[in-house]
């Protein structure tokens, strides 16, 4: 592309690789909505799928080998429908505030990132405390912040095929806490101050914005909590986030 400096706004001059950025960035926004809409699409012929698979089960003198393949084509409908009315959830733009179940939401997003972690041969352990109580907060805004502390962790465990623990605890007064844990390359020293920072990246362009911590950090202190990093080269990157109960 040329070296043209782009106009953005009324006069933010912006370079070549910002714009390239940028454009990758409108790109995957729209491909998201697109997205949206196919998988939309998909609700239908999937309820066709259950409720065929469910009738078909109900008829006497089907063969056990054939009412197996059934049961198991319904069960994996119904797998990708619950996926599907889920991303559609999460994907929505609404402010809805609810009580929400931190280990379900947590549940939630390890399923719908179970593709990149078993790509990455990364291994999830989960430890939840399963005597939690429901936080009141954006259940959409509190799956994202969990889903860019994940992705990042998987990204570090590019080729070492690592470990993620999951874990969530009571913290002190009246509050509830989830802690992430990788295996991966650690942070150094001089780029751990900078990580929350707008546009702080060290991934290659077009696989970094440099933005997912920036927005974390800030979504979670508008619910009121706090959010803390340790890392140790060679020694994995730990994410603690602490959420009041009620903001
Ligand atoms: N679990 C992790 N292990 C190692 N480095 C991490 C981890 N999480 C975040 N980082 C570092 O923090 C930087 C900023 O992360 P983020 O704000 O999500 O932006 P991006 O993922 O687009 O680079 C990353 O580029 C990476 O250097
Ligand atoms: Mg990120």
């Amino acid at each position: 592309m040329k070296d043209l400096a782009a106009r953005h706004g009324d006069d933010a001059i912006i370079t070549t690789d910002q714009l390239r950025q940028l454009a990758y960035n409108e790109k995957m926004a729209e491909l998201g909505k697109i997205s949206a809409g196919l998988v939309h699409e998909l609700n239908g012929p999937l309820t066709v799928i259950i409720s065929a698979s469910q009738i078909i089960l109900r008829e006497e003198g089907v063969p056990e080998a054939v009412q197996e393949m059934i049961s198991r084509i319904g069960s994996e409908a119904h797998r990708l429908s619950q996926l599907t009315k889920g991303l559609l959830n999460f994907s929505s733009h609404d402010e809805t505030i609810s009580d929400v179940d931190l280990n379900l939401t947590i549940d939630f997003i390890l399923n719908f990132v179970k593709f990149e972690a078993a790509r990455r041969a990364v291994i999830v352990l989960k430890k939840l405390d399963h005597t939690l109580p429901t936080v009141r907060l954006d259940g959409n805004l509190l799956k994202q912040i969990l889903m860019n502390i994940i992705m990042n962790a998987l990204q570090a465990m590019e080729e070492s095929g690592g470990k993620l623990l999951v874990e969530t605890t009571h913290a002190e007064t009246d509050a509830v806490r989830f802690i992430i844990s990788d295996n991966g390359p650690g942070i150094p020293i001089e780029t751990i101050d900078h990580i929350f920072n707008r546009y702080f990246t060290t991934k290659k362009q077009g696989e970094g914005t440099g933005l997912g911590l920036f927005v974390t950090k800030r979504l979670v202190e508008s619910m009121g909590g706090n959010i803390e990093v340790t890392s140790r080269m060679g020694g994995g990157t730990t994410f603690t986030v602490t959420l009041p109960i009620e903001k």
